[in-house]
């Protein structure tokens, strides 16, 4: 196995004001989803580069940036993406926000299985639409679909969120769930968005699937991102794709309006680098974070530690049943950092009725993984600590 990338390096962020890490030095974070890995040269070299012309004013999209989109989901998922079908947005969540605005009506009902990114029930409440959650079933450890649920919830919505891969429980759809999503969304005429900014993490087990790939639904967009695969979240760069021509002017004047639309000097170039130079990174990224989850899941087993790890083909938070331990995600979570040091997320956030979880990032080294593992056994098994 190759070793270009040295993720075990311990890079501090605790002192640069990163929202993941605004913790105290005897304090350890597994939350917010980035990582606490170098980016790739290439990407740093780009960002130098740029800052050297030392002219910053407004910058337009070149066409090597979608190119670049087009040459990476071609040759890695065998997925033809047009480039008048791209839209630059700065973010994933902004474009959301802005195409549910153009596409819904204050009170439509917008869907999504739960639980959920926590985001998308922001999006849709604060733009005063219904969310209309699709509970997965859940059973033996493991999630799947309630295909009756999701045929009521789709139809009282106008639109339906899908997080493909999925966000918290890192599940990858297939092929025939997504054509069965869609078909159903085509029945009732609903709009659906694809937010795939998990794409590229997938353990090497090559199990993303497009939602471009498999459908040209009318009413299908797609938000696509290097934020996550890359950890370049902070330079706001991010894509909205759709064939459809009349509901791409619709999205692409809703951007402009929001002031979404455009990038900044440093959002266009490390990212065309970062796609032309990532290949090797993303697999050595995809066995890193691979070796992270099993060694996480034989410290569980070897300790006697019941905590169950939901399976996830993809994304690099684990979703961790804790009920042998707890109902309440929220106490957990907060004496586990109050008596421990360890940050994690409360199941809670992705939704209401999701309380026997917590949500751990697991894209930092492998000293930080020890850690946890440490900490969370002397929490849940030392007598006084016991919940
Ligand atoms: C599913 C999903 N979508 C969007 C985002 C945020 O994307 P952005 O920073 O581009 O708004 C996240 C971040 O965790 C996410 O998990």
């Amino acid at each position: 196995m190759g070793s270009k990338y040295n993720f075990d390096k311990i890079i501090d962020r605790r002192h640069i004001d990163s929202y993941k890490w605004n913790v105290k030095d005897n304090e350890y974070s597994f939350s917010i989803a980035d990582m606490d890995f170098d980016v790739m040269l290439e990407i740093k070299e780009a960002i130098i580069k740029q800052a050297n012309i030392s002219t910053y004013g407004y910058t337009y999209v070149n066409d090597k940036y979608y190119e670049a989109y087009i040459k990476w989901w071609k040759s890695r998922y065998d997925t033809t993406l047009k480039k008048d079908w791209f839209m630059f947005s700065i973010s994933v969540v902004a474009s959301i926000d802005s195409v549910i605005k153009r596409l819904t009506k204050i009170n439509d009902g917008i869907s999504l299985f739960s639980p959920n990114y926590n985001v998308f029930y922001n999006c849709i409440n604060n733009n005063h639409r219904n969310v209309i959650e699709i509970p997965f079933d859940y059973k033996d450890y493991k999630y799947s679909i309630n295909w009756d649920l999701v045929e009521q919830g789709i139809s009282k919505s106008k639109m339906f969120i899908l997080c493909n891969p999925h966000n918290p429980i890192g599940r990858q759809f297939s092929e025939n769930e997504i054509l069965r999503i869609v078909d159903i969304c085509k029945k009732h005429n609903v709009y659906i968005i694809s937010d795939e900014i998990h794409a590229d993490i997938d353990y090497n087990e090559s199990r993303y699937v497009p939602a471009l790939k498999v459908s040209d639904y009318e009413k299908l967009i797609v938000m696509l991102s290097p934020g996550k695969i890359f950890n370049v979240a902070a330079l706001h760069s991010s894509v909205v794709i759709t064939p459809n021509l009349e509901i791409k002017n619709i999205i692409e004047k809703g951007l402009q309006e929001d002031d979404v639309g455009e990038p900044s000097f440093f959002s266009i170039a490390p990212i065309i680098a970062a796609y032309e130079n990532g290949e090797e990174y993303v697999i050595e990224l995809n066995d890193y974070l691979k070796q992270n989850r099993t060694f996480l899941k034989e410290f569980f087993d070897k300790n006697g530690l019941k905590l169950r790890i939901i399976d996830n083909n993809s994304t690099y938070l684990l979703w961790i049943d804790i009920s042998a331990y707890s109902s309440n995600s929220e106490e957990f979570t907060n004496q586990l950092f109050t008596k421990n040091h360890i940050l994690v997320c409360s199941g809670k956030n992705y939704h209401e009725h999701h309380s026997s979880f917590i949500r751990v990032n697991i894209a930092t080294n492998r000293n930080n993984i020890i850690k946890f593992c440490e900490e969370i056994k002397d929490f849940l098994l030392k007598g006084e600590n016991k919940l």
